[in-house]
């Protein structure tokens, strides 16, 4: 860990992402340039609300290096096809045409029913695995629920996606690579029976995607692929939210456990961010925030940072959940912001509603070690050694 620390002190942002307490070293972070260098990274980064607002919106950044649209280490392989046709991944023409729906599909979705089928879920399940598991079993089996998969689908497919999530992450090594593209293959091959499969169900988000875009592209392969990318995009980022929702519970109590409102759950997504931060590449040589930057560089986005800035959010360090006018930068911003906020928040909300009622105990959430999964940007919690 220390190497990671600069000569005051300064938490290397990557490093913040897994550390109990980022938030002192962030508001440092937004004390210094518009757009710092990160000194043991080859990284631009930005953690100032205004500037994170401004450079999720600029064209002159994109998702991904324009000379590398599909990692090196996934090219030509099963995980490789499906990042290349995801939105999130992506700013090319295909993408574009699929976005949309997306959000279309994801903005009518009957939530408070799909909310009744997700708490059902979560309450058969509570109890069964870990805590460490359940995190990421629960979103993401409520969600493959909500696309129309049978029950007895759920388990396998919820493996799929964490094996698959495993890729995205530049902590994979050779097995998880390997895994994760006889996951992506297996996550193509069930998604196209289950699109090609008859009728969706009625509300179902299956249907609710297809009737978006339009019948000619209902078994193209882009489109499953980004419907693989809904469970891919809430994995992680939805198991993050999870966790630090106990653990918000467990530092700041919560209401009860069938009255905790969404506005609860968005606080806990503003003050301790799921997804820590987000990357964009320079697509040619340009000058952004006074900053001459190159074709190819690379700058972090802290949205977490950015959410604590005083300017977007005052008394940002306060867990309030009566804050009057709240605003989040957790869930992106611009053109490829997270249609999903409102299903996660609502997955998160049943999630610990769940284990909550079926008897979790708070002292023991509150033992956290103050552990995190590792990752580069995401922010889950660990239980167990
Ligand atoms: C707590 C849970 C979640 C968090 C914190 C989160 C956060 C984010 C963020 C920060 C982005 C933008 C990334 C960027 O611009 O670089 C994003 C994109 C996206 N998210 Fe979420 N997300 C969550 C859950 C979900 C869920 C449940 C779904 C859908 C079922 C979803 C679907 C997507 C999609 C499709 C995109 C790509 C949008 C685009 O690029 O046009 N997310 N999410």
């Amino acid at each position: 860990m220390d190497a990671l620390l600069s000569n005051d002190g300064l938490l290397d942002p990557i490093a913040a992402v897994t550390h109990p307490d980022p938030y002192p070293h962030y508001a440092r972070w937004r004390d210094g340039p518009a757009l710092a260098r990160a000194p043991q990274r080859r990284l631009w980064v930005a953690t100032r609300a205004e500037v994170v607002r401004r450079l999720l919106s600029t064209p002159a950044l994109r998702v991904r290096p324009v000379t590398e649209p599909v990692p090196a280490a996934l090219l030509g392989r099963p995980a490789g096809e499906l990042f290349g046709l995801l939105i999130r991944m992506n700013d090319g023409p295909v993408h574009d045409a699929h976005r949309p729906a997306i959000g279309q599909a994801l903005a009518g979705l009957p939530l408070p029913q799909v909310r009744a089928q997700a708490l059902a879920l979560a309450r058969a399940q509570a109890g069964r695995g870990s805590l460490d598991d359940a995190l990421f079993e629960l979103p993401v089996q409520a969600v493959a629920q909500a696309l129309g998969f049978a029950a007895a689908e759920l388990p396998r497919v919820a493996a799929w996606v964490r094996e698959f999530v495993a890729c995205l992450s530049p902590l994979a090594g050779t097995d998880e690579l390997d895994r994760a593209h006889r996951a992506a293959e297996s996550l193509m091959a069930s998604m196209t029976r289950l699109v090609a499969d008859s009728a969706p169900r009625d509300a179902s988000l299956l249907q609710a995607v297809q009737a978006a875009v339009g019948v000619q592209a209902h078994s193209a392969r882009p489109l499953v692929a980004n419907l693989v990318g809904l469970l891919s995009q809430t994995c992680d980022a939805t198991a993050g939210l999870v966790g630090n929702s106990l653990l918000a519970w467990a530092r700041h109590g919560a209401p009860a456990p069938d009255r905790t409102p969404a506005t609860w759950i968005e606080e806990v997504a503003r003050h301790d961010a799921a997804v820590q931060n987000t990357r964009r590449f320079v697509a040619e040589d340009t000058v952004l925030e006074g900053q001459p930057l190159r074709a190819g560089d690379a700058v972090l986005l802290v949205l977490a940072a950015a959410q604590r800035d005083p300017v977007l959010n005052p008394a940002p360090d306060r867990f309030d959940p009566e804050r009057p006018a709240r605003r989040l930068l957790g869930f992106g911003h611009g053109p490829h912001a997270c249609p999903g906020q409102a299903l996660a928040t609502m997955l998160a909300g049943a999630a610990v509603q769940a284990l909550r009622e079926h008897g979790l105990d708070r002292e023991a959430v509150a033992r956290h070690t103050g552990r995190y999964r590792a990752s580069v940007n995401a922010r889950v919690p660990i239980w167990e050694t």
